[in-house]
């Protein structure tokens, strides 16, 4: 998605903001362009594609300016090309932007800007409407143009502006999308993204809705909607700008898989106390609070949402609460029955997805409290949360999302039990196995992940198929999405994941001696009617390559392949099941050569509808 870099101080702006762009690039964009402010204007340069594409561009120019904006931009109106990208400037040449969100009612203000003030356009962008609505309005003073266009504008943005007559300082504006000021010890940041950030400074100020920041070289203002001035506190940034490099891993993707372990573990002591118990810190669910919830609703989007399929199992067998689960994009238009006993839990790792914070919205605006588990510190979804639960998996930069996967099961396990045992639902031996089979997680997939030559062998040998199919039995159906979901997001392999017991009722009419059906029987207590499912897709000549823990021998007779796990419970078998299916994803995408961490078509956050 659109990513923003701003910066005002004593060093070449040009060399920060595209430093700070390069590290917005996991994102996913098209096209790249900086404005700097130079002593005889301003100079804009932009390209389609890379990053490298705009370096080698202005390589041989002299741009010495201290002060800029530059901009990464995922196409939604116009076409990815030069002209498209950002930034936009003003016909009058004194005004430069950079925006990532959406401009709603953009036609209108051109129709208006053309007929009232006889703009004439040059892009199709919205982005540049904005560009010539300052630039129309301005009249010396930039908060006060500013001000008076975002009040003009409907839709969710951020912007940043800068202005050829005001070198010494850098405006921005956020509603409804990201935006962070920093303060830097050779001047100050905006921008859309910590990574962004993270080589220049640790200190952050994280901007709300109808917020404008005001930068300069030793100065960050901020003022809210009413132009009053706000008292912010810097949040400390605790990610290291290594946790946002490759270190020596092929891709971060990989890098993200062997993170899990630590990341795991991270989740978890965070969350539980010298006594040895669940501890949910900074959020508020006390026994009265559970007693007046009759439903729960889990919201998300991708893979958010596969963590939520598993949350339902595990909040329906231990906190015996029903569980309702939609996509975000499904529930924030069919009007769902919710109300104040609704306790709604929106799963995202980016905090900044446009459906999940729609959806919320709506469940908030029916009464419901909203408790969220995210992974990005500070982000919409958070801030308009009543409680949140963080996922503390560190940046995930590859577009795939692993680490935050699996510590989102890790969040919704811990509310289950939690919710359980306070509930009075379930034994303290039960509480208390299930927490010991969490804390052995990370110790297991360290096991998994000595053997990932195993997954990298066989990948070798399936890269070429063109149908897989994923099947499994309750936990294991809901991970066969997720599975699914990896590999064709990054192999762009045709695959598909189904319940297993739904297979006879259309889907195993597909099958063929080409099709590889990834069977996962991890549920002991499904076994049986799982092995009948992969008898059936093996007599139709399926290749079948099943997962299942170590021991089960039953399961060879009628698998061509089988990738054992470490015992465990039924119940947490999914923290394990997921990691050699990302590994095959890894491992096939990268035998077919295709583009691991930023898959064709995506990006990282989807702040758009
Ligand atoms: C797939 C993937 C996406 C995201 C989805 C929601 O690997 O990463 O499906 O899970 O776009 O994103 P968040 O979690 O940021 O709300």
């Amino acid at each position: 998605m659109c990513g923003i870099v701003g910066y005002v101080g004593r060093d070449n702006a040009k060399d920060i903001i595209i430093e700070g762009l390069k590290k917005l690039e996991y994102r996913g964009y098209d096209s790249a362009g900086v404005a700097i402010v130079e002593k005889g204007g301003i100079l804009v340069r932009k390209k389609e594609g890379k990053i490298a594409n705009l370096e080698e561009f202005i390589k041989n120019e002299k741009i010495t300016g201290t002060i800029g904006i530059g901009h990464t931009r995922w196409a939604t109106h116009g076409a990815p090309s030069d002209l498209n990208a950002h930034p936009h400037m003003s016909n009058s040449g004194n005004i430069a932007v950079v925006h990532n969100g959406i401009v709603e009612n953009y036609v209108e203000l051109k129709e208006w800007l053309a007929k009232d003030y006889g703009v004439q356009f040059h892009t199709e962008t919205d982005t540049e409407v904005i560009a010539q609505l300052i630039g129309v309005l301005y009249k010396g003073d930039l908060e006060a143009a500013v001000y008076e266009a975002v009040e003009k504008m409907k839709g969710a943005y951020a912007i940043g502006v800068v202005a050829e007559d005001q070198p010494d300082k850098l405006v921005a504006f956020r509603k409804d999308a990201p935006l962070i000021a920093g303060l830097g010890n050779s001047g100050n940041f905006i921008a859309s993204d910590i990574p962004a950030l993270l080589k220049y400074l640790d200190k952050i100020y994280l901007i709300e809705n109808g917020e404008m920041v005001v930068c300069t070289a030793d100065r960050i203002q901020i003022f809210d909607e009413n132009k009053n001035p706000v008292d912010r506190d810097l949040l400390h940034v605790t990610w290291s700008l290594e946790d946002a490099e490759k270190d020596g891993f092929d891709h971060f993707m990989l890098k993200e898989i062997y993170e899990q372990p630590r990341a795991i573990n991270e989740t978890l002591m965070r969350r539980i106390g010298d006594d040895g118990k669940i501890k949910l810190d900074g959020i508020s669910l006390t026994l009265e609070d559970l007693e007046n919830i009759n439903k729960i609703y889990i919201v998300a989007c991708g893979t958010a949402y596969h963590a939520g399929l598993v949350g339902k199992y595990a909040i329906e067998k231990m906190a015996k609460i029903p569980v309702e689960i939609d996509v975000a994009s499904e529930f924030r238009y069919r009007d769902p029955y919710i109300d104040d006993k609704t306790l709604f839990i929106a799963i995202s790792q980016s905090g900044e997805t446009l459906d999940t914070l729609a959806a919320l919205r709506e469940a908030k605006r029916k009464g419901a409290r909203i408790l969220s588990v995210v992974n990005v510190v500070g982000s919409s979804v958070v801030r308009e949360s009543d409680d949140v639960f963080y996922t503390w998996a560190g940046p995930e930069i590859a577009v795939a999302s692993t680490k935050a996967y699996t510590t989102q099961l890790i969040c919704m396990y811990l509310l289950a039990l939690y919710m359980g045992e306070l509930r009075g639902v379930i034994t303290k031996e039960y509480y208390n196995q299930i927490l010991d089979e969490l804390k052995a997680i990370p110790g297991k997939i360290e096991k998994i992940l000595e053997k990932s030559k195993d997954v990298e062998k066989l990948a070798k040998t399936l890269y070429n198929r063109t149908q897989v199919f994923f099947i499994g039995r309750g936990m294991d159906a809901a991970v066969a999405y997720e599975g699914s979901l990896k590999l064709k997001e990054i192999s762009y392999i045709n695959s598909f994941a189904i319940a297993a017991g739904e297979l006879k009722h259309g889907t195993i009419a597909l099958m063929e001696p080409e099709t590889i059906v990834i069977a996962l029987a991890t549920q002991d207590f499904l076994f049986e009617k799982m092995f009948s499912n992969i008898v059936e897709v093996k007599a139709r000549m399926a290749h079948v390559v099943s997962v299942a823990k170590e021991g089960n021998t039953t399961i060879e007779r009628e698998s061509n392949e089988v990738i054992y796990i470490p015992q465990c419970a039924d119940e947490v078998s999914p923290l394990l099941t997921a990691i050699p299916l990302q590994l095959f994803a890894y491992y096939v995408a990268r035998e077919k050569g295709e583009n691991i961490d930023k898959p064709r078509n995506l990006a990282k956050s989807v702040t758009v509808e």
